[in-house]
């Protein structure tokens, strides 16, 4: 019997366990058995590797909207890439990884993971050479260059717009606004669609330039005096440090504005899973099944223009440094980041949103 493995690495994301699940289903259904790999790379390292077998009795369907992962993503204190590296252990690391898939007689290998974990599959290959390696993008950063869709993005911007409506009745109540910091890293695809969600006032991201003046003007001749002002945490102020929504919000106090910070924090990876997240994770789980039984590897799935198929690793990695950041010069970006161009933009500016310096 074909046996292939599945793991999540990096962070968590809701959407995990809904892959786990169909790629067990349709695994069995091709009469397939699949190995789950507990704590990612940290299960690969250990001997023999920590494992799990499904059963349609450990694995129920009506779980599989669940949050967080059930194969684990890693422990902190466990040996990584990273600090394999620091340690000069790289070498071995990769070792005990290719060792650990031999040992599990793995046919195929699906990772679910996100950009980092995705560029570290291919950048250390070679302890995939025996296994055919197909990967699954998850993240709420959405920030995976050659899709437009990630697992886990609908359902935190779902989970930030809920956190946000909850606000909106303290802000009314107070007279007051709130800077609420949003996750994403250097990316603000969050931050961008579920400020459009909630009729955020501002919606401030890495990729756009943005004034501080030019905020505080917008806010202040706005006919309200409540709302929120979405800061996306990859966003820089030069001459600031710490967290951006607390330089935001000094400035806007200083401004005469009243307000108050939120962190939503990893609420935002929370949350059961919404439905385009199951359906998408359906369809990434199907098309990895078809490439493993289309014999490919080091591929990952991809959905564009509705269709979904799968695309080299190598074009993935490839893809991911294109343009640098105009608030944070040393970022690399990639297509999967929002674009001066992209339509989102001009509506938020439309729609009465400080979005930057866009023009
Ligand atoms: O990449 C996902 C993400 O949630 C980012 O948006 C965030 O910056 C980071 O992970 C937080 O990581 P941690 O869970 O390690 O604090």
């Amino acid at each position: 019997m074909k046996r292939i493995g599945i793991m999540t690495t990096g962070g968590d994301c809701s959407g995990l366990n809904t892959v786990i699940q169909r790629i067990y289903r349709g695994a069995t259904l091709r009469g397939w058995q699949l190995i789950g790999i507990q704590d990612g790379t940290d299960g690969l390292c250990t001997t023999p590797p920590t494992t799990i077998k499904f059963t349609e009795d450990t694995l129920p369907i009506e779980n599989a909207r669940l949050a967080g992962s059930f194969l684990h993503n890693g422990r902190a204190t466990a040996l990584n890439f990273e600090t394999a590296v620091e340690y000069n252990q790289l070498e071995q690391f990769n070792k005990k990884l290719k060792e650990s898939i031999k040992a599990l007689k793995l046919a195929a290998l699906v990772l679910v993971g996100g950009n980092g974990s995705l560029s570290l599959a291919w950048c250390n290959k070679d302890i995939y050479d025996k296994v055919q390696l197909v990967c699954i993008p998850k993240t709420i950063d959405m920030d995976i260059p050659l899709t437009e869709r990630t697992i886990g993005f609908d359902t935190a911007v779902q989970q930030l717009t809920s956190f946000c409506d909850q606000l909106m009745m303290t802000a009314r109540s107070h007279h007051r606004w709130f800077v609420v910091q949003t996750m994403g890293r250097d990316c603000g695809q969050l931050a961008l669609n579920a400020g459009i969600a909630i009729g955020a006032r501002a919606i401030l991201i890495p990729e756009i330039k943005f004034d501080v003046n030019s905020l505080i003007n917008h806010i202040k001749f706005l006919p309200e005096d409540h709302g929120i002002i979405l800061v996306s945490e990859g966003i820089s102020l030069r001459g600031h440090s710490g967290r951006p929504a607390d330089m935001i919000s000094r400035k806007l106090t200083a401004a005469g504005i009243v307000n108050r910070t939120a962190f939503p924090e990893h609420t935002q990876r929370a949350g059961d899973t919404v439905a385009s997240d199951r359906i998408l994770a359906t369809r990434m789980a199907d098309c990895a099944l078809n490439a493993i039984a289309n014999n490919e590897t080091y591929v990952m799935t991809t959905i564009n223009n509705c269709e979904c198929k799968t695309v080299s690793l190598g074009d993935f990695f490839a893809a991911g440094e294109i343009s640098a950041d105009p608030n944070i010069p040393d970022v690399k970006t990639s297509d999967a980041y929002v674009s001066p161009d992209d339509p989102l933009l001009e509506i938020a500016t439309n729609m009465g949103i400080y979005i930057g310096e866009t023009k």
